[in-house]
């Protein structure tokens, strides 16, 4: 089973992702992970990434879809499915990612759009922080760890801030949501594949419903 997950920053895309990857065994791949991995070992990907990640612009889509089509690629044979999580974000990415799904002889089976007001969505970053260990996203407001300071998920004590998660670039991130990517509900919806939940219950609540959904 192969999935999309769409929404705007902070919707819970990555939240989510992670009960995925432990409930269904799929493979998480988030473009936004890969590449703030390119930008901490300064790969040349990074490079180029590195200021339109900070700014809260798109990196540009020949150098996304070479990060995804690599990931893509390296999955193991026996991989059960992959989760798409942040890509694709523009029209032309998803006009790729069809593509590239034809050449590899695989579908996606669903797209989820998580959807909730940029108000929420401003408040949810900035109180967002994650496992240093295994990515489990944790909140100052909605989610904190069970045990204080230890991941509820891989037991780390260790947890990290993003830089991009400043008032600017999220506001910034919301617009470009709004402008380049939010046309990919009607570009999924013509195809049949899209399913839209209330991403503003709580996090249980929104497991429950993907599970429905898949
Ligand atoms: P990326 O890393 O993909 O960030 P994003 O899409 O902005 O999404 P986020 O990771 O901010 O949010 P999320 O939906 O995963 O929410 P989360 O689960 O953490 O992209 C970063 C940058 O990389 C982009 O700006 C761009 O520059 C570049 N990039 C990436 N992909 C690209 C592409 N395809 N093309 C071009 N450029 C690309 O949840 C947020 C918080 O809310 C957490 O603290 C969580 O605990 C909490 N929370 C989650 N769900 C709930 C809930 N139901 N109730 C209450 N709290 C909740």
């Amino acid at each position: 089973m192969n999935i999309i997950l769409l929404g705007p920053p902070g919707a819970g895309k990555g939240t989510q992702s992670k009960y995925l990857e432990d409930h269904f065994k799929l493979k998480q791949l988030s473009t936004g992970d890969m590449l703030r991995h390119a930008v901490a070992t300064g790969s040349p990907v990074g490079v180029v990434a590195k200021s339109y990640m900070e700014g809260g612009k798109l990196v540009p889509d020949d150098v996304v879809v070479g990060v995804i089509s690599e990931a893509i690629d390296a999955l193991p044979k026996e991989t059960a499915g992959f989760i798409l999580d942040g890509f694709p974000r523009t029209v032309q990415q998803a006009e790729v990612l069809d593509q590239l799904l034809v050449r590899i002889g695989k579908n996606i089976d669903a797209v989820i759009v998580v959807d909730v007001k940029d108000d929420v969505l401003v408040k949810r970053i900035s109180g967002r922080f994650t496992c240093a260990g295994c990515g489990e996203v944790f909140n100052d407001f909605f989610r904190l760890p069970q045990a204080e300071g230890v991941c509820d998920r891989c037991g780390s004590s260790s947890f990290k801030r993003r830089s991009d998660d400043n008032s600017d670039t999220v506001r910034e991130r919301l617009v470009v949501y709004h402008q380049q990517t939010k046309p990919l509900i009607d570009y999924y919806k013509v195809k049949g594949k899209l399913h839209a939940i209330d991403g503003e219950l709580p996090i249980e609540d929104v497991k429950r419903r993907i599970n429905e959904i898949l």
